[in-house]
């Protein structure tokens, strides 16, 4: 049986942070107490049995696996997880991955009483979105906006003036007690809110001039699981471990 949950009884969602400690990934469950289904935002292959096993505990059924984006860092588990779960995967338009569902800017995706309004938040990749849930104030930025921070932008279509417009003009526009939700953290903090970054992001705050300079100067090495990761999520995720993930696989 199912063991009670944490719920936000005025709006009746379950939501749980979790963390991939290889890749700093947060994977975001988001579930619907009546409707007892889920989604997982940008959930890791090496975690999918473990995210999946929690969304059983909690009596859900998991309906999506959502993606920000086309990540470079890690394989995404949405694949994984249609497979032991027969959820859809969704991802944006304009990544150019394959999934079941296709989003586009200011598009609402709904599960029972969860409402996500996509968010085209260009410029890490050229797919990125955020998906904003106004009535929870809260944000899932994927890594287009990082607490203190931003995700890269010297690989994929990575453009530093893009990113820049798209965090000034869909992000910190938004009420500034939203909390933001970044698809990583590489010093343990969980979540920000827009105040936050409008005025402490150490990128962020700066002019255009000077942010480009930035991020046109961070000499960040190449990114390790590139190569395994990008052809993998191009056809999000995979629908069998292989040998050399499966003994790092979290149950
Ligand atoms: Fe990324």
């Amino acid at each position: 049986m199912a063991v009670k949950t944490s719920i936000n009884h005025k709006n009746r969602l379950i939501f749980r942070q979790l963390l991939d400690s290889v890749s700093c990934t947060y994977t975001y469950l988001l579930g619907d107490f009546e409707k007892k289904e889920c989604i997982l935002i940008d959930p890791v292959l090496e975690h999918a049995k473990r995210d999946f096993n929690l969304v059983k505990e909690l009596g859900l059924k998991l309906s999506y696996a959502l993606n920000t984006h086309m990540h470079a860092d890690h394989i995404t588990g949405t694949g994984y997880l249609k497979k032991l779960s027969g959820c859809k995967s969704v991802i944006s338009k304009a990544s150019g991955a394959q999934a079941d569902i296709h989003l586009e800017d200011e598009e609402l995706f709904s599960l029972g009483n969860i409402c996500l309004k996509v968010l085209s938040t260009p410029g890490h990749t050229n797919g990125c979105v955020s998906y904003y849930c106004e009535e929870q104030q809260m944000v899932f930025t994927g890594d287009a906006l990082l607490i203190r921070g931003c995700g890269r932008t010297d690989f994929q279509e990575g453009n530093p003036a893009t990113l820049y417009k798209s965090v000034h003009s869909k992000l910190f526009t938004l009420p500034h007690e939203t909390v933001v939700y970044p698809a990583h953290d590489y010093r343990g903090v969980m979540s920000s809110t827009i105040a936050e970054e409008i005025k402490y992001n150490s990128r962020l705050t700066k002019n255009m001039e000077e942010f480009i300079d930035i991020m046109n100067n961070l000499n960040l090495g190449y990114p390790k699981q590139i190569d395994k990761a990008l052809p993998a999520n191009k056809v999000c995720g995979l629908h069998d471990i292989p040998e050399d993930i499966s003994q790092n696989i979290v149950q």
